[in-house]
Parts: structure tokens; C-alpha cells; sequence
């Protein structure tokens, strides 16, 4: 990662977590008093122009970056390539990022597929490159946005998490959101543990990763609940699972949030495919912080927007 781009969550320090943690919750004080994310009106010629590319759907991550943009009194340019560009006329991710680049945008965030072009591709830019999702690889602001939300509710005093319990359940094989949580809750004290089918536990998981079998006994140990999607889109041939039984087998389902702490909290990033990894019960929980996970994601958009332009590293 170069400075002022945020490729994945690896080079960021503990310092450099805790300093995005509080810009995240100085925009979210400053927005629930004075519903504006400025101090002060932009000074001429600081607003920017951030094209954000998605070359996969998004609902989440898309429409907060553009929120954290206009309430950072920045202006958005987004190509949303399933319906609106030459990708369908055969231009490849690499050609449409290094058109856009042409534009001369202040920023660009991109979500991509699979893409070993892209992937060496974006290191070199001297635009400054948000991640928003890339491949299996990584989701750095759904992990800093996920850290976030757990700090509020339980942070010590440090901003830290220490020996909180974490679970992450479900395709843990295909999620970058995974892969950037282990590295960020790690680096901020939790403990981490996955469930879910053997087929979607991955072979190289870090060693200090604790795995459970049994989804009760998982749901018993944990302070935090984290479902996954199935990624199906990422699916080869040897990634068949039960789907009939899965809600039963990895589910949070009724029996499982009467097992959960009282004072747990349930997480997922999006989209919940209800029935499958979590039971519409779970919705309903006081212990359900989803929502409150899609507000957070505005707030550390922002700080990572912020840091960016201000000129800190990230
Ligand atoms: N969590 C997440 O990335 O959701 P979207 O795909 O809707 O952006």
C-alpha cells in the first residue's frame, strides 16, 4: 500500500487503526449534533471528485462512500459497470480504470472480481485507490467499519478489544470480509474463531484462529456472532454444500440465539440471505447491531475519505 491509498488493512498499525477510529467517531458526534460532517463550510477549491467504480454489485458499500462524500462536501462520479458501461462492450476492468484515471478524478474507489491485472495494477496508481471489495482478498473498510462498531460497544479505555471472543460463521473459504477481519479484530487484541462447512474453511487459515465443528458449541463460546453469506458467485466445482440443511447445521437460528450471550452481539456485512445463515428471528434481536454496522460504514468511509485528502497516511 502506498500512503494515501487504501489497498488492504496489512500496513496499517495499531496507531494508525486507533487515529481512523477517532476521525470515524469525531464525524459520527459531529453528525448526531449538527448533522453535517464539516467544521466549517470547504474553502474554494477543496472539493473533490471522487469516481467511484463497481464492477460487482453493491448496495452497502457503494451508497455510503457516496454519503461520506457529500457530507465531506465532495462530489461522486460512479460507474456502476452492470448497467451502465463498455464492460459490455468488451472493455476489460484494467482499460475502463485507466480511462477513468484519464478524467483525472482526486480519488478513485473500486470494487472488483477476481483480477490479477487489477491487483498489480492499483499499487502503481498515484491517485489515491480505495479498496471496496476486492475478490476473495480483501474489504478493508467493511473490517475497519466492523472493528468500529465493536469498540462502541465494547472498547476499553485504549480503543482496543482485547480477549474479546469473535466468531465468524459460514463461507469463510470465499470472504474477504473475513480475511480483513482477521487481520484487523487480530491487531486490536480479539480472539478469533470460524465455523462453518468443512468445505469453506480454508486450508491456510493463520494458526491462532481457533476452529470449531460444532455451531453450538461455537455459539456458547463467543461474545461476537458473525454470519456470512454463501458467496456462490465464487463458487467452483468443488464447493458444494447443503443448502436444505445449512440454516440448521450453520444457522443463527432460534436455538442458537437462546445459546448466545445475553449480552452478545450479532454482526454480518451484507446481504443476509435470510432462512439460509441467519434465521428472520435474528433480525429482531436486541443483540442484532446490523444496521448500526451499516451507519458506522458512513463515519469510517468518511475518516478514510478525510485521511486521504488531508493528506495522512492510512
Ligand atoms: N458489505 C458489503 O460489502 O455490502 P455491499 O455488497 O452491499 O456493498
Amino acid at each position: 500500500m502506498r500512503a494515501r491509498s487504501l489497498l488492504d488493512t496489512q500496513p496499517l498499525s495499531k496507531t494508525d487503526l486507533e487515529s481512523l477510529f477517532r476521525s470515524a467517531q469525531e464525524f459520527r458526534e459531529r453528525y448526531q449534533r449538527e448533522k453535517t460532517f464539516l467544521a466549517k463550510p470547504l474553502a474554494h477549491g477543496a472539493q473533490r471528485i471522487i469516481a467511484c467504480i463497481f464492477f460487482e454489485p453493491s448496495t452497502r458499500t457503494r451508497l455510503s462512500f457516496e454519503h461520506a462524500a457529500y457530507r465531506l462536501g465532495h462530489r461522486v462520479a460512479t460507474l456502476d459497470s452492470l448497467t451502465d458501461s463498455s464492460l459490455s462492450k468488451g472493455e476489460s476492468y484494467t482499460d475502463t480504470v485507466l480511462n477513468v484515471l484519464a478524467m483525472e478524478p482526486d480519488a478513485i474507489v473500486v470494487r472488483y472480481g477476481e483480477s490479477k491485472d487489477l491487483d498489480e495494477l492499483l499499487p502503481t496508481l498515484k491517485t489515491p485507490i480505495v479498496n471496496a471489495g476486492s475478490g476473495t482478498h480483501a474489504h478493508p473498510t467493511q473490517a475497519l467499519l466492523d472493528a468500529f462498531t465493536l469498540i462502541r460497544e465494547r472498547g476499553n479505555r485504549a480503543g482496543r478489544l482485547d480477549g474479546l471472543k469473535v466468531l465468524i460463521v459460514g463461507d469463510i473459504r470465499h470472504s474477504r470480509v473475513a480475511r480483513s477481519n482477521f487481520d484487523v479484530l487480530g491487531k486490536l487484541g480479539c480472539e478469533l474463531a470460524v465455523c462453518g462447512p468443512p468445505v469453506f474453511i480454508p486450508d491456510d487459515l493463520p494458526s491462532e484462529i481457533k476452529v470449531f465443528n460444532d455451531l453450538n458449541e461455537a455459539t456458547d463460546w463467543t461474545d461476537v456472532y458473525m454470519g456470512l453469506r454463501v458467496q456462490l458467485e465464487r463458487h467452483n466445482s468443488r464447493d458444494s454444500f447443503a443448502r436444505d440443511d445449512y440454516n440448521s447445521r450453520f444457522g443463527l437460528n432460534l436455538d442458537r440465539l437462546k445459546i448466545l450471550r445475553d449480552d452478545a452481539i450479532i454482526l454480518h456485512p451484507g446481504p443476509i440471505n435470510f432462512g439460509i445463515e441467519f434465521s428472520a428471528e435474528a433480525q429482531l434481536d436486541k443483540r442484532y447491531r446490523v444496521l448500526e454496522q451499516v451507519t458506522n460504514g458512513v463515519y469510517i468511509r468518511a475518516a478514510v475519505l478525510d485521511a486521504i485528502f488531508d493528506g495522512r497516511k492510512i
